[in-house]
C-alpha cells in the first residue's frame, strides 16, 4: 500500500511575508486530509518561518541539499542542517538544477547519499526533453537517469525510502500536461526499471507525476494505478489550487 503524496515545489518565489501567508492558507485548507502525505518545499530562507506556520499540518521539504557534509561548500546547505530544522523531504535532480546549474548524475547521487544519511527522504526528479521524446528516446533517457544515480549510491544507502518524480521537461511550467495515459505508461515503465534493480522497490516506491498538474487534470492523472501523487510547481503557489489537488489525491 503506497500512501499518496502531493508535494508543492515553490521554486524561487515569494518574500518571507508571502511564504508565511501561503503556508497559513495551505494549512487552513488541508485539515482532515489524513489519508495522504502533503509536503511544501519553500526556498531555503523561508523554511523556518514556514515550519512555524504549518505546525505539522504538512511535511516540510527543501528544494535541494549539499553533496557533502558540513564544511567548505560556500553557498550550499547541508542535509543535516535541513533535518535539524524539521525538514523531512528534499527534491533532488530537478530539471532546472540539471539545466541551469549543470547537475549531473554523479552530483545528484552525492546529494542523494547525504540526504539519506541525514534521514531526509529524497524526491528524485527524472524526465525527458521534448527533443528526446520526439526522437523516441524517452524510456532510455529516464531509465538512464534512474540507473545512473542508483548505481552511484553506497550499497548501504540505496534508493531506500526515496520517491521518484517523473517530470517530462516539456510539461514543466508550460501548461502542457502529459496525458493520463502517457503518465501511466511512463510510471509503469519506471516501476519495471526499479523491479530490475530490486523487486521490492518496484511495488513499494512512490512515483509522482510532475508537469503542469492543476485542479482540472489532477483527478485523471492521480487515478492511474502507478501514479502515487504529484510534484506541483505553479499550482502550488495558489493555496486553493494546491488544496484542490490534495483533495483529489485523497479521494483517489
Ligand atoms: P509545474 O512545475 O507544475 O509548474 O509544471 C512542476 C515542477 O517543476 O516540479
Amino acid at each position: 500500500m503506497r500512501t499518496p503524496l502531493i508535494a508543492g515545489n515553490w521554486k524561487m518565489n515569494g518574500l518571507s511575508e508571502d511564504a508565511v501567508a501561503l503556508a497559513a492558507s495551505v494549512s487552513d485548507r488541508i485539515g482532515g486530509l489524513d489519508a495522504i502525505e502533503i509536503v511544501v518545499c519553500p526556498p531555503f530562507v523561508h523554511l523556518p518561518a514556514v515550519a512555524e506556520r504549518l505546525r505539522g499540518g504538512a511535511y516540510l521539504g527543501a528544494q535541494n541539499c549539499a553533496d557533502a557534509p558540513q564544511g567548505a561548500r560556500t553557498g550550499e546547505v547541508a542535509a543535516d542542517m535541513l533535518a535539524d530544522i524539521g525538514v523531512r523531504y528534499v527534491i533532488l535532480g530537478h530539471s532546472e538544477r540539471r539545466a541551469f546549474y549543470g547537475e549531473d548524475s554523479a552530483m545528484i547521487a552525492a546529494r542523494y547519499t547525504q540526504a539519506m544519511e541525514s534521514g531526509l527522504r529524497p524526491i528524485l526528479c527524472v524526465g525527458e526533453t521534448l527533443e528526446e521524446r520526439e526522437d523516441g528516446r524517452t524510456e532510455d533517457v529516464v531509465a538512464g537517469q534512474i540507473n545512473d544515480v542508483a548505481d552511484r549510491l553506497e550499497s548501504s544507502v540505496g534508493l531506500g525510502d526515496g520517491v521518484i518524480a517523473y517530470e517530462p521537461v516539456w510539461a514543466i511550467g508550460t501548461g502542457r500536461t502529459a496525458t493520463a495515459a502517457q503518465a501511466q505508461a511512463m510510471h509503469a515503465f519506471i516501476r519495471g526499471v526499479l523491479g530490475e534493480r530490486d523487486p521490492g522497490l518496484a511495488g513499494g516506491m512512490r512515483l509522482l507525476y510532475g508537469g503542469s498538474m492543476k485542479p482540472g487534470n489532477a483527478a485523471d492523472l492521480l487515478a492511474q494505478p502507478d501514479v502515487d501523487g504529484g510534484l506541483i510547481g505553479g499550482a502550488s503557489l495558489n493555496a486553493e489550487d494546491f488544496a484542490a489537488i490534495c483533495a483529489a489525491a485523497a479521494r483517489g
